[in-house]
């Protein structure tokens, strides 16, 4: 093997035009620090961030799979060893977004409870249970898993979501103290991201607006660009960050910190 590979999950591009994403922004900075990227999601659009990947003279491969299908994830190893041998690096990004999941406790049903999870928990903790040999197998790695500051705060009408998180936040504990020294594994947190898939449907000036309201709450004064989650996640995933193990690594321009204070 001549180079590390990445598996990213969720890193498929914006889904209508192909515009930034969290986990396609993270695939492309992998592929800019060397690493073969296999690139994950359920959307079309992971293609376009193997073109983009390939355009910059990187190496990728898109899998269309659903990380909650553990048959879908044996495909995902499968051409993981076929084409590059092993793995080194697992970035799990997905999420599941709807209306029905935007409840507080008492109104939100069982089923939308349950399917937020499948996918927020349970997607993470599959490709962790079944990469996790394969990390071992290749002389160790890291896993980077994308949580969220709801982790640590709650939105309201965000339950579900913030319970996902905080999950998350357990299970990259769990991980880190079970597997070192062969694997560090951490999370990042997170707070607003500008991306393609919630501005699809704003006009500019709506888009402007909607981003100038919500940096209110921001020491910053403004919203965070992917390309800023995916720099932390290239340190997280790499060897400069080599005695870091177990944390929960907050990226929002200060927003915790500042006790709902508007700027
Ligand atoms: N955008 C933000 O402001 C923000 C803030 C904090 C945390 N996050 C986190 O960042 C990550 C990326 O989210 P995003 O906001 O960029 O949303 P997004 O919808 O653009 O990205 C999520 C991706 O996951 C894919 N996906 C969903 N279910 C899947 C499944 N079962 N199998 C495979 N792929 C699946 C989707 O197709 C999509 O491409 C998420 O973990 C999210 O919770 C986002």
């Amino acid at each position: 093997m001549s180079k590390k590979t990445a598996i990213v999950t969720g890193a498929a591009m914006g889904y209508k035009d192909g515009g930034p994403s969290i986990g396609g922004a993270i695939a492309l900075r992998l592929a800019k620090d060397g690493y073969n990227v296999v690139v994950v999601d359920l959307g079309e659009m992971g293609q376009k961030t193997v073109e983009l990947i390939e355009a910059g003279g990187g190496h990728a491969v898109f899998i269309q799979a659903d990380v909650t299908k553990t048959a879908d994830i044996g495909r995902i190893i499968q051409t993981t060893k076929d084409m590059y041998g092993g793995l080194h690096c697992l970035v799990n990004t997905v999420a599941r977004y709807g209306s029905g999941m935007m409840k507080n406790v008492a109104e939100i049903s069982e089923e939308e409870w349950n399917a937020t999870l499948e996918v927020n928990l349970n997607g993470y903790f599959k490709m962790a249970k079944y990469t996790i040999p394969l990390l071992l197998e290749s002389g160790g790695g890291t896993i980077v898993n994308i949580s969220s500051i709801e982790s640590f705060v709650a939105l309201p009408n965000f339950s579900v979501y913030s319970v996902s998180k905080a999950a998350i936040d357990a299970l990259t504990r769990s991980i880190a103290v079970d597997f070192a020294p062969q694997i560090r594994a951490n999370a990042v947190l997170p707070g607003f991201v500008k991306i393609a898939n919630s501005e699809n449907n704003r006009s500019p000036e709506e888009l402007q607006k909607w981003h100038g309201d919500i940096a209110l709450g921001y020491p910053m004064k403004r919203v965070c660009e992917p390309d800023e989650i995916a720099h932390v996640v290239s340190f997280l995933a790499g060897a400069e960050s080599s005695y870091i193990n177990g944390q929960s690594i907050v990226v929002d321009g200060g927003r915790m910190i500042c006790d709902g204070h508007v700027f």
